[in-house]
């Protein structure tokens, strides 16, 4: 029995879905924060339940020789990087196998090629898209990240996994806050004007876009931060308000104003091109994106085929299937993704695409036959409905895109009724934290 304040010694064996360190002692699970793996720890625990204990690191009996020191200065703190103080490599191994293991004991599946998992070759400044929620703490005024497990802020003065140059826009609101008195937002009272800082840039074009999320419809002398902002960053191309002014976590409202410029920033992926407005969905590491597209494309051989494009979002992916099937039909629920991915083929004279607006599993029925069908559904995986009409359509080939090994399994299991599970491959597109993409290719299974 493990109790509350035991201090008991653990090896640990593998890293949970916080990046906490994993180990067994006495027939329980112990749940290390601080440790990571190969750590042999003291470890106190401060919850004890049946089968399993929560414990934080005493001391180090042995450090994991994985261990890397912390690059950015705010990574102990800061919940974005879970596993930033593991070597790269070790990450990915780690990636790899939580799939295989999520594949062989959920979906009870063995029998598939696993690819190598596709890393990046340099892990840093990788994402295009950042969120800086804004708060008063001991009436300073702070523009960061949310600590890790908490909702307070730290201030930041680097953050390694975005641009560099997004910091010389913290610091230019954060004066004009200051400057100009502007209040800001507080989550207990829903109250207070400033509540986030959000910046996105297409890589390729070089084109940035600052939203500034504001709890009202209006702020005083905005105009002179909007000189401000182009003064320090010329690849600046709109500057917006988004109105959100509702209690809750919910980051952005629907309603966007335009301060300067456009409404939108322009990106590629390939020869493919995007408009992207604040309020659509896109990949946040456009990098690793072209990948896993790629790998989409390859798994899908959709050349000549007629294509579904579940859960198509603003139609990145459909567009991508577009340069090679004979028709391609995407299906998403958000009417304003829609009307991008509408946009986007317009945009790049892509015509053998269709778009709709609804729930996947209601749009996709029987009658709705094709060759292929991709999905790449939010967290929580694939809707059963979906799953059942895909097996009654029973297309040759499934390709399934994930972020979530777990639902990926749990729906895989469903589908081998009529599907071999064929070939898989992890990709990193979110290197220092826990997070792992998938995709995965069924063949239909030829009855002889
Ligand atoms: C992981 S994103 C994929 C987007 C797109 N494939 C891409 O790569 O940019 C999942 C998308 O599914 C949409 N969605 C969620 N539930 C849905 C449903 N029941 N039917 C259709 N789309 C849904 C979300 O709005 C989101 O755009």
């Amino acid at each position: 029995m493990i109790n509350k304040n035991d201090i008991v010694e653990v090896e640990i064996i593998d890293i949970g879905i916080n990046g906490e360190g994993i180990g067994k002692k006495d027939g329980f699970t112990v749940f290390v924060n601080g440790a990571t793996i190969g750590d042999i720890v003291n470890a106190k625990v401060i919850k004890s339940k049946k089968k399993f204990a929560i414990a934080i690191v005493d001391s180090f009996v042995k450090e994991s020789e994985y261990r890397v020191e912390y690059k950015c200065k705010h990574a102990k703190l800061c919940g974005g990087c879970q596993i930033q103080h593991l070597e790269y490599n070790k990450q990915l191994e780690i990636k790899q196998k939580k799939v295989k293991d999520a594949i062989n004991r959920i979906a009870e599946i063995e029998d598939f090629e696993m690819e190598d998992i596709i890393g990046m070759d340099n892990p840093w400044n990788y994402r295009n898209k950042m969120i800086f929620p804004i708060r008063k703490q001991n009436d300073e005024v702070k523009i960061g990240m949310y600590r890790s497990r908490s909702h307070d802020v730290i201030d930041i003065e680097e953050c390694l996994i975005q641009k560099k140059e997004n910091m010389d826009i913290v610091n230019a609101v954060k004066d004009y806050i200051n400057n100009f008195n502007i209040s800001v937002y507080d989550e207990e009272t829903n109250e207070g004007l400033m509540r986030a800082l959000y910046i996105r840039e297409g890589f390729k074009t070089k084109e940035k876009m600052v939203c500034i999320v504001i709890n009202g419809d209006e702020i005083s002398n905005v105009q002179i931060l909007v000189k401000k902002l182009l003064f320090i960053d010329k690849s600046i191309k709109g500057i917006v308000l988004n109105i959100n002014k509702e209690e809750g976590n919910k980051i952005l409202g629907d309603k966007i104003i335009k301060l300067h410029g456009e409404k939108y920033i322009t990106e590629y992926i390939e020869n493919v091109k995007y408009e992207i407005s604040p309020l659509s969905f896109f990949q946040v590491n456009p990098i690793q994106t072209e990948k896993l597209y790629a790998k989409a494309l390859e798994y899908a051989n959709a050349k000549d085929k007629v294509v579904w494009d579940a859960y198509c979002g603003t139609g990145s992916i459909s567009l991508f299937l577009a340069k090679e099937a004979e028709k391609v039909y995407g299906v998403e629920i958000v009417p304003a993704a829609i009307k991008d991915a509408k946009a986007n083929a317009l945009l790049n004279r892509i015509n053998n695409v269709e778009f709709f607006v609804g729930k996947a599993e209601d749009i996709i029925t029987e009658e709705r036959k094709s060759d292929v069908i991709v999905v790449d559904p939010p967290r929580k995986g694939c809707d059963e409905k979906l799953l059942e009409t895909m097996l009654k359509i029973e297309p040759s080939t499934i390709v399934y895109v994930s972020c979530d090994p777990a639902t990926l399994a749990r729906d895989l299991k469903i589908l081998k009724e009529k599907y071999n599970l064929d070939k898989c491959v992890a990709v990193d597109m979110f290197p220092h934290s826990m997070h792992v993409e998938t995709v995965v290719k069924m063949n239909k299974i030829i009855k002889k």
